[in-house]
């Protein structure tokens, strides 16, 4: 096992994603005291700034993300003692002399290095962190998303680290996997003995997986316009979560035993080939329109081009393994969607008699995991409307709803790069993405996108403030299910 980092350097820290979650996230561990005790931070950039400067931006984006009410300052003091920078260019050879000198001298045990820049920049750096000695054992490095634009651009990515690092000190990022409520998935389906028997096509008719987002592109236009939603949702935290959801249960929560498991449902994924994209994918853009009473303009307004970009993806997988057998699994992400709302939607199966009247009705069970924006369990189940009918019994569906906010009110709600960068300081994958997992899951999706190519399939308008073009409605009304809204 992996000996707790002592030194994190961070690629990328003057970055968009440092801001908002990276610094902010090692204050609130710095502030539930999870820190490693001697933990020295480095933050690395092409912006030529002094250590000072740069901890006077680190306290600033602490500022602005965490409410002034609860920012303790003595914590803020801790983690900026701990905080240094040095400028580098991964195309400059003597800036990254200047910077592995910077570590020799930091380093006092193991080294977690964090790339949050361009992905292109990954060889670069990963090649000049080994030709200086710096990335053998007792190092390792964690990789954000995405990694790669298809499977040939990630796999050239991963063997571009791959040179320098052993696969087992890699560690992906899909932010999704350090969110509370999808840990909580894996805590329902495998620390309960009543789901596990009904969890398979026997009881379960189809699975619904919604990650809807109000917001539009805001700035991110220049990268979003190259990706669009199947790239930059779909092959990531979507099918993380069908994975989770799909997988069989592992014998260990550990890295090697959950991540065999969740390829294995990776692998099973039937393939969505340019016949069946047709039929079983919905594209859509959004045009102008209004979201939470906003007026908003449309996607390429927003960009001020014209782009064939996709903002909305419906589509309808299944995993071909006994357990999930002709249970169908529809997905659906989209921005500008009419409310914020992740959730995985288990839709039973009917009861296989009634024994009611032929007036009664019998909606089937459902099991809803809803992870954003509040954390939630629901189950749906019929029982009798109370009172007095001549007609006889009458069933009405009731839900036993579990808040989990309300649940443990005390405890506060962690962003996920804690959790992610508390594991990855520490040595423990599981909740990383294994090379395997991206690749087979860029193959999957460049089969889609292949498919609209050739079909000539552009995306489908659809006003900003709805559930995406008519058409992905067809998904599922095809088969006799109705999506959850
Ligand atoms: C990112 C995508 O990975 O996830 C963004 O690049 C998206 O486009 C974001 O908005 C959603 O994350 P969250 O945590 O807000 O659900």
């Amino acid at each position: 096992p992996a000996s707790p980092a002592t030194l994190l350097v961070i690629f990328g820290a003057s970055g968009d994603l440092a801001q908002r979650m990276l610094l902010p996230s090692l204050y609130g561990l710095q502030q539930a005291g999870l820190l490693p005790d001697g933990l020295r931070i480095l933050g690395t950039a092409r912006s030529e700034l002094d250590d000072a400067a740069f901890r006077a931006n680190v306290a600033d984006a602490v500022r602005a993300q965490v409410p002034a009410a609860d920012l303790d300052d003595g914590s803020l003091d801790t983690l900026l003692a701990r905080i240094g920078y040095q400028p580098a260019d991964s195309s400059d050879g003597a800036s990254m002399e200047r910077l592995g000198a910077r570590i020799r001298e930091l380093r006092d045990g193991d080294i977690l290095y964090h790339l949050s820049t361009a992905p292109r920049f990954y060889g670069p750096i990963c090649d000049a962190l080994g030709a200086l000695d710096l990335a053998g054992p007792g190092t390792r490095v964690m990789l954000e998303k995405p990694i790669g634009h298809d499977l040939a651009s990630a796999i050239a990515i991963n063997d571009g680290v791959a040179c320098v690092f052993d696969e087992d000190r890699v560690f992906r990022v899909d932010h999704y996997l350090g969110k509370e409520g999808v840990q909580n998935l894996i805590a329902l389906r495998f620390g309960n003995a009543m789901f596990e028997p009904l969890w398979n096509s026997r009881h379960i008719q189809h699975v619904q997986i919604t990650v809807a987002e109000t917001v539009g592109v805001e700035g991110r236009g220049d990268y979003y316009d190259t990706s669009g939603a199947m790239r930059d949702m779909v092959q990531n935290h979507l099918l993380q979560l069908l994975c989770l959801t799909a997988m069989e249960p592992p014998s260990r929560f550990e890295p090697t035993a959950v991540r065999n498991e969740k390829i294995k449902a990776l692998r099973s994924l039937r393939r969505i080939g340019r016949a069946e994209a047709l039929h079983e994918t919905v594209s859509g853009q959004y045009t102008s329109g209004a979201v939470g009473g906003r007026v908003v303009p449309g996607y390429v307004e927003e960009l001020g081009r014209t782009s064939r970009t996709e903002t909305f993806v419906a589509l309808r997988a299944h995993i071909d393994n006994w357990r999930w057998s002709g249970v169908p699994f529809y997905l659906r992400t989209g921005k500008r969607l009419p409310s914020r709302a992740t959730e995985i939607h288990l839709q039973f199966r009917a009861v296989p008699h009634s024994i009611f009247d032929p007036g009664a009705r019998i909606a089937p069970n459902a099991l809803t995991i809803r992870l954003q924006p509040e954390e939630r369990i629901e189950l749906r189940l019929m029982s009798k409307t109370p009172g007095l009918d001549r007609t006889g019994l009458q069933l009405s569906q009731v839900a036993l709803d579990l808040d989990m906010h309300e649940e443990f009110a005390a405890a506060s709600r962690r962003p996920a790069y804690e959790r992610l960068y508390l594991d990855a300081l520490e040595g423990n994958g599981t909740l990383f993405v294994r090379r395997d997992e991206t690749e087979a899951a860029w193959e999957w999706v460049d089969a889609v996108i292949d498919g609209w190519r050739a079909n000539d399939i552009a995306p489908k308008p659809y006003p900003a403030g709805t559930w995406g073009p008519a058409s992905a409605v067809a998904i599922t009304e095809r088969h006799g299910h109705t999506w959850r809204e």
